[in-house]
C-alpha cells in the first residue's frame, strides 16, 4: 500500500515528505507502545518473596545504600535492620523493592522501611499489599509506620492507600541525629528534617 504510494509520488513532491514523516512517526510510535508494553509485563513478573536466610546480605546492603545504614530509628529507638522480616522483590538477582516490618505483642503491625527502585509500577503498593496480608494473618488491628515531614511523596502514597495521620512527633529528628548523626539536615526536596509522622492503617479483623 505504501510502495504503490510512494511510487505514484515524486521524490521531489512535497507530498513525498509528508508520507515519509508520517510513515517515520508510525514506526516511532509502534515501536514506543511495544517497549511500553514489554516494560510493563516484565514487571509483571518480579519475584517477590519473604526476606531468607540466603537475602540478608543483599537486604543489609539495600538498607546500607538506602537508609545510611542497617540500624533504622523508629520513634527514637534503634531497631537491628538486619534481624527485621520482610519481603523483597527482585529483578533478576538485584533487590528493586524492600518491605521490612515488625509484628508487636500488642497486635500492632509496624512498618519500618519500604524502598521501591521502579517507582510508579505498583511495586510500592505490592509491597504494602504483603505486609497487609501478614499483619493479618497475625490478627494484628492496625499497621502504624513514621515518616519524616519532608517525605511528601510517602505521605500522599500511604494516605492514597487507606492509611491516616495519627501522630506527629514534633522534632523528632534532634533526638535521633544525637544516635543517628548521618541523617542530614534537609532532605534532597529541600525540606528540613524535623518531625516524625505517624500513620496508621486500621485493619478489618474478625473481631472489629
Ligand atoms: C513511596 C514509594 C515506596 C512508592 O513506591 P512505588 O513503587 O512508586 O509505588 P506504586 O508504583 O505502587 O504507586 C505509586 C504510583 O504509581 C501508580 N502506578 C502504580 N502502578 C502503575 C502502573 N502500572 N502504571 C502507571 N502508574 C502506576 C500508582 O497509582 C501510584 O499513584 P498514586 O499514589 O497517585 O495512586 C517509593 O516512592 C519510594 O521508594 N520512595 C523512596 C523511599 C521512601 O520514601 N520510603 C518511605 C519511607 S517512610
Amino acid at each position: 500500500m505504501i510502495g504503490i504510494l510512494v511510487q505514484s509520488l515524486q521524490l521531489d513532491d512535497p507530498n513525498f515528505n509528508w508520507l515519509l514523516g508520517g510513515v517515520m512517526l508510525a514506526i516511532g510510535l509502534g515501536f514506543s507502545a511495544l517497549f511500553f508494553f514489554m516494560g510493563k509485563s516484565v514487571d509483571k513478573v518480579l519475584e517477590i518473596r519473604e526476606i531468607q536466610d540466603q537475602d540478608r546480605e543483599g537486604v543489609n546492603k539495600f538498607l546500607r545504600e538506602h537508609w545510611g545504614a542497617t540500624d533504622i530509628s523508629v520513634r527514637g529507638e534503634i531497631i537491628d535492620g538486619t534481624k527485621l522480616n520482610g519481603f523483597i522483590v527482585y529483578k533478576g538477582k538485584k533487590i528493586i523493592g524492600l518491605v521490612t516490618y515488625i509484628i508487636y505483642d500488642n497486635n500492632e503491625c509496624e512498618l519500618v522501611t519500604i524502598d521501591s527502585l521502579r517507582e510508579n509500577r505498583g511495586t510500592g503498593t505490592q509491597l504494602i499489599g504483603k505486609v497487609k496480608e501478614i499483619a493479618v494473618e497475625n490478627k494484628c488491628d492496625k499497621i502504624k509506620l513514621v515518616t519524616s515531614n519532608s517525605n511528601i511523596r510517602a505521605m500522599g502514597f500511604y494516605q492514597k492507600r487507606g492509611f491516616i495521620l495519627s501522630n506527629v512527633y514534633i522534632n523528632e529528628m534532634e533526638a535521633v541525629r544525637k544516635l543517628k548523626p548521618e541523617i542530614p539536615l534537609v532532605a534532597d526536596n529541600g525540606i528540613p528534617i524535623r518531625d516524625g509522622l505517624e500513620f496508621t492503617l486500621v485493619l478489618e479483623t474478625s473481631e472489629n
